[in-house]
């Protein structure tokens, strides 16, 4: 196959990618999405600012120009994200423990049931553990005033809004094995052995050179599918240039391909030019939508 996503596709993976509602009127871009890809996450469009800027008020049109976009053209959708401490507005922090427990279930409630039997995953809870050798949970409103029983509390809530969606927990720096990881592997396995609903760890995956594709990613990958979930490698970008970059690349598309569970691999952006990354070039296709070294080292690792 010579586009991403059939390529993967006939491996029995999707390839997707980020997609920004205001970049779909650019026609390169959406030519290049339609093309090369068979999945997409909304960037930021299914955050909980976007979605319920206030509390019990909900607004989906940016992120159902994504979705009808990409059902449009049967491409699948991830959900991102549910519970996250980030782009959270101001007066779901200031809630007390009560009413925080409350707004959380209903906002993975109202947002899984606008989209039930539309999204093939989702990050139910995102980036809720610290970076460094603690393996803490990492501050933020739901740890500060719901303890470390708000994960799995968002995990059952969300099996019983949508049934049919994979759950995920997915998380950054726990590429390889290390602290951060092994507290994440510590909860799966506590989840799965107690019947918690979770289905599949992501990997969020962004990798430069302080933080470069660890060489036990496979390995890892390998132990979170040993517990029983899929994995995901979801928000994928590799800073760098040329046949280095591609090299990672290619480490990465084939780390997944040895992981039978690992069903499928999401670029965080689609050209360089509208990566999150303000500066460098951490994607597959330059400013001017141009297959990098990088795309083609990941076609053909597929
Ligand atoms: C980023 C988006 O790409 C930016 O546009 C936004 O300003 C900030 O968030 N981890 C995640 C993603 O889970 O949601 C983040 O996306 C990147 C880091």
């Amino acid at each position: 196959a010579d586009t991403l996503g059939a390529a993967a596709a006939e491996k029995g993976r999707y390839f997707g990618a980020a997609v920004a509602a205001n970049h779909l009127g650019e026609a390169q871009y959406a030519a290049t999405l339609d093309r090369e890809f068979n999945s997409v996450t909304p960037e930021n469009e299914m955050k909980w600012d976007a979605v319920e800027p206030n509390r019990g008020s909900f607004s989906f049109s940016r992120a159902d120009q994504i979705v009808d976009h990409a059902q449009g053209k049967g491409m699948k959708v991830r959900g991102h994200t549910l519970v996250w401490h980030s782009q959270l507005p101001g007066w779901v922090s200031g809630l007390g423990a009560t009413d925080l427990r409350s707004a959380m279930n209903n906002h993975i409630t109202q947002v899984m049931t606008h989209y039930k039997g539309e999204i093939h995953s989702w990050d139910v809870v995102n980036e809720a553990f610290q970076d460094g050798g603690s393996g803490a949970r990492r501050s933020s409103p739901f740890q500060d005033k719901l303890g470390d029983g708000f994960i799995e509390e968002a995990f059952r809530t969300a099996r019983a809004a949508d049934p049919n969606a994979k759950l995920c927990y997915n998380d950054y720096n726990t590429d390889g094995v290390n602290a951060k990881s092994n507290a994440v592997y510590t909860m799966v396995r506590d989840f799965k052995s107690r019947g918690v609903p979770i289905d599949c760890v992501g990997f969020q995956s962004h990798f430069n050179p302080n933080s470069p594709v660890p060489s036990d990613y496979r390995a890892n990958l390998q132990r979170f599918a040993d517990l029983g979930v899929d994995v995901q490698i979801t928000e994928l970008d590799i800073e760098g240039s040329g046949q280095a970059q591609a090299t990672n690349y290619g480490n990465v598309v084939r780390a997944c391909l040895a992981v039978t569970r690992c069903t499928g691999i999401t670029v965080w952006g689609i050209p360089d030019k509208y990566s999150w990354r303000s500066s460098g070039t951490p994607l597959l296709f330059d400013d001017d939508y141009n297959k990098k070294p990088a795309y083609d080292a990941a076609l053909s690792a597929l």
